[in-house]
């Protein structure tokens, strides 16, 4: 499969090869030799598997879904309803690249009110989700063969973006408290000049941990003096278990951090929407980036987001959702207590859907899988969230999705596996 979203079919008038144009056969290997170079970056299986869920009886730790019990839907009917008969004009219409601009005001408002610093009017665009600012990103600033830095392990997503746009992938070291800024300071002395840092501060994807104060600090200042920019992904922030919040990286450095937020964990993912804030610059040319991929964001989820946060429902709802994930993880936490056997080891988020686990010296994550799904629980294995060599004894699970008595069960299994 060559995107996420299911199959990108090649037309005949964009095929490259002649070979492959259906007036003169189709060749046994199908369409794969017309694919770009860049389409051969590794990691798409992986979250193939992830996305295509499990088969009937397994509990899935795996795929990062955010709880349907979150989504607002009692209020969303009536915003909607409201949107379509008063508003069509703007919300059926093409928007902006940059946003509606009512909306963009409201996220201008939003980020002051919940990060503390407000971004001028060219600080500030709007995206189809944190996915697609991604993409922006690499579109805008790498070209192929530039480096990236990332924490070593990483979002999937984004490394098979680097891959796509065929950046070199250096992972940076991490541990409890996220990033390690001394082994970035030391790969930065030894010559490496990657465009982007990117890095996950908060209830990281997959490890779930949080990058302390003091090395938010830290990093900021070590990457103003490197001239490297920072890509900071805030997808959970607002998931915290307390309700607290470090500063986030963007506030801290205005001048060197590149923000992509989405509203995929706050609300609800089918809305596509997330919003990009960083130097006017490099806002300038991800507007520019956006003109090639789909011109704007849907004006609906725009207004809808807009109306529905307007009103203070992210303030009224988001304490639930926060609960909810909270008591997800007591229970694996519970259940991790009284059946994962000696030599595991696990991260203790503070908020977010994911906790890292280490099996016992000598398992295999991938060759376990196999036995795991059979035993009625499915995993990712650690290994694709590195750009590198690594994560071969540790699992992501996720504990969004299922109740708290499933999640209980699927550690049980998962903890019989391991111990074979
Ligand atoms: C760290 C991180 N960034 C970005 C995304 C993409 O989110 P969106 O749905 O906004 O594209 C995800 C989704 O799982 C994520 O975990």
């Amino acid at each position: 499969m060559r995107s996420l979203r299911g199959g990108a079919t090649p037309s005949p008038c964009t095929a490259r090869r002649p070979l492959s144009c259906p007036a003169m056969g189709v060749t046994e290997a199908g369409w794969s030799q017309a694919f770009a170079r860049r389409t051969r970056g590794a990691g798409a299986a992986e979250l193939n598997t992830i996305l295509a869920g499990s088969p009937p009886g397994v509990l899935s730790l795996a795929g990062g879904f955010p709880n349907p019990a979150t989504f607002p839907t009692t209020v969303l009917d009536e915003i909607m309803m409201r949107l379509v008969r008063d508003d069509a004009g703007v919300a059926l219409q093409y928007a902006p690249v940059e946003g509606i601009p009512s909306f963009r005001s409201y996220l201008a408002d939003r980020q002051e009110q919940t990060q503390g610093r407000r971004p001028g009017p060219s600080e500030l665009m709007v995206t189809s989700g944190g996915m697609e600012c991604i993409a922006l990103a690499c579109q805008s600033l790498v070209d192929p063969g530039d480096a990236v830095a990332v924490e070593a392990p990483t979002y999937l997503g984004a490394l098979m973006a680097f891959a796509r746009y065929e950046a070199e992938v250096h992972g940076i070291a991490m541990d409890a408290d996220g990033l390690v800024v001394e082994a970035l300071e030391e790969r930065l002395a030894a010559g490496l000049r990657p465009k982007l840092l990117y890095v996950i501060p908060e209830y990281q994807n997959p490890t779930g941990r949080t990058l302390s104060l003091e090395r938010r600090h830290a990093l900021v200042e070590l990457c103003r003096r490197h001239g490297v920019l920072i890509f900071e992904d805030v997808a959970y922030r607002e998931i915290s278990f307390d309700g607290g919040a470090l500063p986030s990286l963007w506030s801290l450095g205005p001048d060197v951090v590149l923000q992509a937020g989405t509203f995929s964990k706050l609300f609800a993912p089918g809305v596509r929407l997330g919003w990009a804030a960083g130097p006017a610059d490099v806002i300038a040319e991800l507007a520019a980036a956006k003109q090639t991929t789909d011109q704007c964001s849907g004006g609906l989820g725009q207004r809808l987001v807009e109306e529905y946060g307007r009103a203070g429902h992210f303030e009224a709802n988001l304490p639930a959702a926060r609960e909810l994930y909270a008591s997800h993880w007591r229970a694996v936490e519970r259940a991790f207590e009284r059946h994962m056997p000696e030599g595991c080891a696990w991260s203790e988020p503070a908020g977010g859907f994911f906790t890292w686990l280490r099996l016992p010296d000598g398992l295999d994550a991938l060759a376990l899988r196999s036995a795991a799904v059979e035993g009625g629980v499915a995993y990712v294995p650690g290994a694709p969230f590195y750009p590198g060599d690594g994560g071969r004894d540790e699992i992501r699970l996720a504990f969004s999705y299922l109740s708290e008595d499933e999640l209980g069960v699927a550690v049980e299994r998962l903890a019989a596996v391991i111990r074979g």
